[in-house]
């Protein structure tokens, strides 16, 4: 696994990703929500695991992200940060989390760092939250910014839509980026935006950026978990390609279960404990007594 580049084997800090930029090879990210598949993602390279508010939609069964709490995030984060040996954690700041203020947004953070154990924290937003990543990477909290089509921000935008498609909008995507950058936020991320624009903003920031819909030319790729294995089926962004269909492959597995059990051929006898030895014959006895 990994191409032309070597997997490296321990934890992997924000160093290490902004010499991956530096020596232009590519950054890996995936949401990972759990344990068991934080592990399989740790285990098969990837570089960041991004523990996503879009739990609430892909996990919890929510119709948005907005009703995710901090007391779940922690909760999923410390899972993921569990399982990780060598990924980056990056744990995700929930509507309403940062948006309040400067104070609320450290004590959040904090709780995500202290009590969930992850590397860098992510908040929504670019220009108008300059002030709030800088306060927060003055209290020790590394920030990755997010930006373009914001998923929290989704009743302002009208709805899931790609963003930055007009010149005027692009422009203002770049100064976003520019603004949280010297805020000092340790990495961006550009969701839903059209590849020139991408390309634009990897250009002309030093710290690495990364894309979910945002084209070839980033530092790096997302893609959401569910999306990429084919677990979440209600709608599938432009930019998802499949590697897997997990909704197949389940549900025809979950069917043999059923006809197994219908059928009799579950369990069988290699699924059974045998009595201790002696004891069948006494516990036989037993039973005729009663
Ligand atoms: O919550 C999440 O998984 C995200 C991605 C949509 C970028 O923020």
């Amino acid at each position: 696994m990994g191409g032309e580049f070597q997997i490296m084997a321990r934890k992997l800090t924000i160093l290490d990703l902004q010499e991956k930029k530096r020596r232009g090879e590519p950054i890996t990210m995936l949401t990972g929500y759990d344990y068991p598949t934080a592990l399989l993602e740790d285990r098969a390279g990837v570089d960041i695991i991004l523990v996503g508010d879009s739990l609430g939609m892909t996990v919890l069964g929510m119709e948005s992200t907005l009703p995710v709490t901090m007391d779940i995030m922690v909760t999923m984060s410390r899972a993921v940060t569990r399982a990780v040996k060598r990924a980056f954690v990056v744990g995700d700041m929930p509507y309403m989390s940062y948006q309040t203020g400067k104070r609320d947004a450290i004590i959040n953070a904090g709780r995500l760092m202290q009590e969930a154990g992850v590397d860098c924290v992510k908040l929504e937003g670019g220009v108008e939250m300059a002030e709030t990543v800088e306060a927060l990477t003055k209290a020790t909290i590394p920030v990755m910014g997010h930006i373009g089509l914001t998923p929290q921000s989704m009743s302002q935008l009208g709805g899931f839509r790609a963003q930055g498609r007009d010149a005027k909008a692009a422009k203002a995507l770049l100064d976003d980026a520019l603004a949280l950058e010297s805020a000092g936020a340790c990495m961006i991320l550009l969701e839903g935006i059209p590849p020139e624009v991408g390309q634009a903003i990897t250009e002309r920031c030093s710290v690495p950026i990364i894309g979910i819909g945002a084209g070839p030319h980033c530092d790096g790729q997302l893609l959401i978990v569910h999306d990429m294995l084919g677990f979440f089926d209600k709608f599938t962004p432009k930019f998802v390609k499949k590697y897997a269909d997990m909704n197949v492959i389940i549900t025809e597995a979950i069917g043999r279960y059923i006809d197994d059990v219908f059928a009799g051929r579950f369990p069988g006898p290699e699924h059974c404990y045998a009595m201790k030895e002696g004891e069948l014959e006494k516990f036989r006895e037993l039973l005729d007594r009663t």
